[in-house]
């Protein structure tokens, strides 16, 4: 079987494992705790980095997506690790989930929905978030990363881009997405407390918030150091757990159930 961890000995495998470490930490401790082959959709899962390694430990996943090019690398990826037939690739985007349910193509009783990345370009984060509950069992399990608005503003006033921070300081995820000032156009960012607003809207009991990528954005890269990057990730580690520090991640990962 080919190896899809990242390998922390390659600089794009270190940067890699920078970014996932935490999230992976939080999802396999959850998978482990449900009894027998969970079933998975991975909404907007692309190329298969997570899909694949869930798959890898036993489970049955479905990767939504709307992009033909990330699904091809998918089959290719799962096909290198050997879970061709625990891994299904299906075209769509979060507005066909419900066809797809209808349909028969995805089932309504799913234990878990991935959904990384995602709720930051989807036309409608609510919309998505309803198709996401409708498609999981009662008490299923929901794990979101997001982009953190405040990172962001961290991010500019670090390149002295002092009135744009300001600017995305006072957007709210719509504004920073579709209608801020040069510089703050981008894909969507939440807060911490409006991403758990938003979740907690849409019949979702908040679990656990993580801050991923605390430090890794700030610091120069590349780390020389001999063992900088594995106490860097070490780091990230401990500070994802503290609210304070994971309140100006990079990103934001949120596990909860669906009430
Ligand atoms: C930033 S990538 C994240 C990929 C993957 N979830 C991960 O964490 O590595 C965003 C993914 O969302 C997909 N996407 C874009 N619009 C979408 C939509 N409306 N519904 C579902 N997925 C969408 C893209 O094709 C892409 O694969």
């Amino acid at each position: 079987m080919a190896e899809h961890r990242p390998n922390p000995r390659s600089a794009s495998g270190a940067r890699s494992a920078l970014r996932t470490a935490v999230v992976w930490d939080v999802l396999q401790t959850e998978l482990a705790g449900i009894a027998g082959t969970a079933r998975v959709v991975d909404l907007g899962g692309g190329t298969g980095g997570f899909a694949v390694r869930v798959a890898e430990l036993g489970h049955q996943v479905t990767v939504v997506d709307p992009s033909s090019d990330a699904l091809a690398a998918l089959d290719r990826r799962a096909a290198d690790a050997d879970v061709v037939g625990r891994v299904r690739g299906v075209q769509g985007d979060a507005s066909d989930l419900p066809r797809l349910v209808a349909d028969g193509v995805v089932d309504a009783s799913m234990d878990v929905v991935l959904c990384h990345g995602v709720l930051e370009v989807v036309d409608d984060p609510g919309g998505a978030l309803a198709a996401m509950a409708a498609v999981l069992r009662p008490d299923g399990l929901l794990s979101v990363l997001v982009a953190n608005r405040l990172a962001a503003v961290v991010a500019r006033a670090l390149a002295g881009h002092f009135d744009q921070a300001r600017t995305l300081l006072g957007a709210s995820p719509v504004d920073a997405a579709e209608e801020g000032d040069a510089g703050t156009r981008g894909p969507r960012r939440y807060t911490r407390d409006e991403a758990v607003a938003l979740l907690r809207e849409h019949g979702f009991d908040l679990r656990t918030v993580h801050g991923v990528r605390v430090f890794t954005d700030l610091v120069p890269s590349p780390l020389t150091e001999p063992g900088a990057q594995a106490a860097l990730l070490a780091l990230e580690r401990t500070a994802a757990d503290v609210p304070e520090l994971a309140a100006v991640a990079a990103q934001l990962h949120l596990l909860a159930r669906r009430g």
